[in-house]
C-alpha cells in the first residue's frame, strides 16, 4: 500500500520520468505519449502511463525539493517495482558560459540535504547517476541532434538564500548548475537498487541573471523530454 500514489499494481511502467511540476507531466502525457491513462491524482501530483514509440513509460510529478522527490521515488521503487527513475527538470546555471535552454546530463549531484547527512551519520555519499542511463541519454541526444553538457550539479534545500557568495566554491569546482532534487534521487536509486538519472534544462543563469521566456522554455523542455522518452 502506498500513501501518496493511488495506482493499482501493474499500472506504472518500469521507467518513470519525474518532472517537478505535475502539470508538466500532464502536458507531456497528452502531447507526446499515446494510449495514456492517469493512475494518480492524490494531492494533485498527477501520474500517467502510456507509450512512446510503442514502449511503455510513465510520467509522475515529483514536487519541488528533496523531501518531496524522496517520497515519490521511494514509493515508485519499493511499492511499484520501478527500475528506472529519470528526473526531467529545470536548473539555474552557475557557470557563465551556460545559456538558457541548454540541456545538462547530471553525472553527479553534490548538495546540502540534511537527510543524506543523517542517513550516512555525518559522512558524504557521492550521489552519482547510473552509467547505463547516462550513456544511453548521451547517445539519444546525439541521435536527435541535441547538444548536451555533461557534468556535476548541486542540489539544495534552500531556493532562497542571503549569502551573495554562496556559489563561489562550487563554481570553482566546476559545478554546472543548481536544482533541488537530484542528490536525493541518485542516493535513493542507489540504495534501492534502481537506476537514476537527471536530465536538466537551464531555466535561468544565477550568475548572469538571464532567465527564460515561456516560449524558449517550451522548446527546450521538449528537447529534454525527447531524450528521456527515447531512453525509456
Ligand atoms: N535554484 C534552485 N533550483 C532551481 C533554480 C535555482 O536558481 N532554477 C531552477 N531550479
Amino acid at each position: 500500500m502506498s500513501f501518496h500514489i493511488g495506482a493499482k499494481q501493474g499500472e506504472i511502467a518500469d521507467t518513470v520520468l519525474l518532472p517537478g511540476d505535475p502539470l508538466r507531466a500532464k502536458h507531456v502525457a497528452e502531447t507526446m505519449m499515446e494510449d495514456v491513462i492517469c493512475y494518480n491524482e492524490v494531492r494533485g501530483m498527477l501520474g500517467y502511463t502510456g507509450t512512446y514509440n510503442g514502449k511503455r513509460v510513465s510520467i509522475q510529478g515529483s514536487g519541488m525539493g528533496m523531501g518531496s522527490v524522496a517520497i515519490y521515488v521511494n514509493e515508485l521503487i519499493t511499492q511499484f517495482g520501478v527500475k528506472n527513475v529519470i528526473r526531467v527538470g529545470t536548473c539555474g546555471a552557475i557557470q557563465e558560459s551556460l545559456k538558457i535552454g541548454q540541456v545538462i546530463l547530471a553525472m553527479s549531484a553534490s548538495g546540502d540535504s540534511g537527510a543524506n547527512r543523517h542517513y550516512f551519520e555525518g559522512l558524504d555519499f557521492a550521489a552519482t547517476a547510473n552509467w547505463d542511463l547516462l550513456m544511453a541519454a548521451h547517445q539519444a541526444a546525439k541521435d536527435l541532434n541535441i547538444k548536451t553538457h555533461q557534468g556535476s550539479i548541486f542540489s539544495t534545500n534552500t531556493f532562497y538564500d542571503d549569502n551573495p557568495d554562496r556559489w563561489t566554491k562550487w563554481i570553482k569546482h566546476n559545478i554546472l548548475a543548481v536544482e533541488m532534487e537530484s542528490q536525493m534521487l541518485y542516493t535513493l536509486a542507489s540504495r534501492l537498487n534502481a537506476r537514476g538519472l537527471s536530465i536538466l534544462t537551464v531555466s535561468d543563469n544565477i550568475i548572469t541573471g538571464e532567465a527564460s521566456s515561456a516560449m524558449d522554455r517550451e522548446k527546450s523542455y521538449t528537447d529534454m523530454m525527447k531524450i528521456a522518452l527515447e531512453i525509456a
